[in-house]
């Protein structure tokens, strides 16, 4: 069975101050985010209005930010409101907020500007359909195997998703979810927009180390945080496209869904083809650990 898709799209966007219409928001024609894609951004998970795992979130975008010279626009608090006034001015429930801050303006040219630039900021919120969230969980996904032919700092957080759209819309094409993405040594990195994790047959969960080659995912780290909580055994290392085909249960994480079963890999099933309870039990101890920031209201 498909999962549906019907989500509402956001209607007003924060660009740089105000709150505008869709229609009347945009950024500068020599934004260096549009120029050259010279910007990080942020994906937050929405539940009850409110804003998960901030604190997580906020530190990765720094680190971004900071490995690209890029200054952080306002206070993590300020920013938090501004996300939080997005949310309700969308009056999203359950969804996703996006945060995008560019370098800024100037005329077209490829060093870094000095003295930095004012970043543009950017957030929009929408809704996501629970059903079709519930019906992933419930059913499961299947993944097909792209080779990764992203740049060498997949650990920053950049708007540039080229490689990452690609393999995604070639797993669309066949009929898949999401593409798991192999290095040059034969080894899954993860997901084109998720961390990718199996079960082995003595059932330790197993993710890729961080390093260069993976984004540090922020449901990553809450779901390594709920595994060691519940004294589930944790493995953090490589594995390959045989090793999770070969694997119990296989599963993906990211803010927009976390551990979603992988029932098939490149057509072949995983386990039994259907979504294990290992990667269940998971998904309930990270709900119980991932948390929503109540300190933050509207501006
Ligand atoms: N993507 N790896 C990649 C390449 C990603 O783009 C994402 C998230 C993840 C998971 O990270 P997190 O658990 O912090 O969401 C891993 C977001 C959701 C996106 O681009 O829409």
């Amino acid at each position: 069975m498909t999962c549906g898709r019907r989500n509402p799209p956001g209607r007003i966007a924060y660009v740089d101050g105000r709150y505008l219409n869709h229609g009347e928001a945009g950024v500068h024609v020599e934004d260096r985010g549009l120029q050259f894609g010279d910007a990080v951004y942020e994906v937050f998970r929405v539940e009850n209005a409110k804003l998960y795992d901030f604190a997580d979130h906020m530190e990765r975008l720094e680190r971004s930010l900071g490995e690209l010279f890029i200054p952080m626009p306002m206070s993590r608090a300020a920013l938090g409101h501004v996300m939080a006034e997005t949310v309700r001015r969308n009056r999203v429930e359950f969804g996703l907020v996006y945060l995008q801050i560019t370098r800024g303006c100037r005329r077209r040219d490829f060093p870094i500007p000095d003295p930095p630039l004012t970043p543009t900021v950017i957030v929009t919120a929408h809704g996501l359909d629970r059903e079709e969230i519930a019906c992933r969980l419930r059913e499961g996904v299947a993944v097909v195997t792209r080779p990764d032919i992203r740049w060498g700092r997949c650990d920053i957080k950049t708007t540039q998703l080229l490689a990452g759209l690609l393999a995604k819309t070639h797993a669309r094409r066949k009929g898949a979810f999401e593409a798991w993405l192999v290095d040059q040594d034969g080894y899954i990195t993860e997901g084109a927009s998720s961390n990718a994790w199996i079960v082995t047959a003595d059932g330790k969960i197993v993710t890729r180390d961080l390093s260069r080659a993976i984004l540090p995912g922020v449901t990553r780290r809450v779901m390594l945080e709920a595994a060691a909580a519940a004294k589930m055994a944790v493995e953090v290392r490589k594995f390959t496209p045989a090793e999770a085909t070969g694997a119990r249960e296989a599963f993906l994480t990211s803010s927009t869904g976390p551990a979603v079963p992988v029932i098939s890999i490149d057509g072949a099933a995983v386990g039994d083809g259907r979504p294990g309870p290992v990667t269940k039990r998971i998904a309930i101890h990270y709900f119980r650990h991932s948390r929503p920031d109540d300190n933050l209201g509207p501006t």
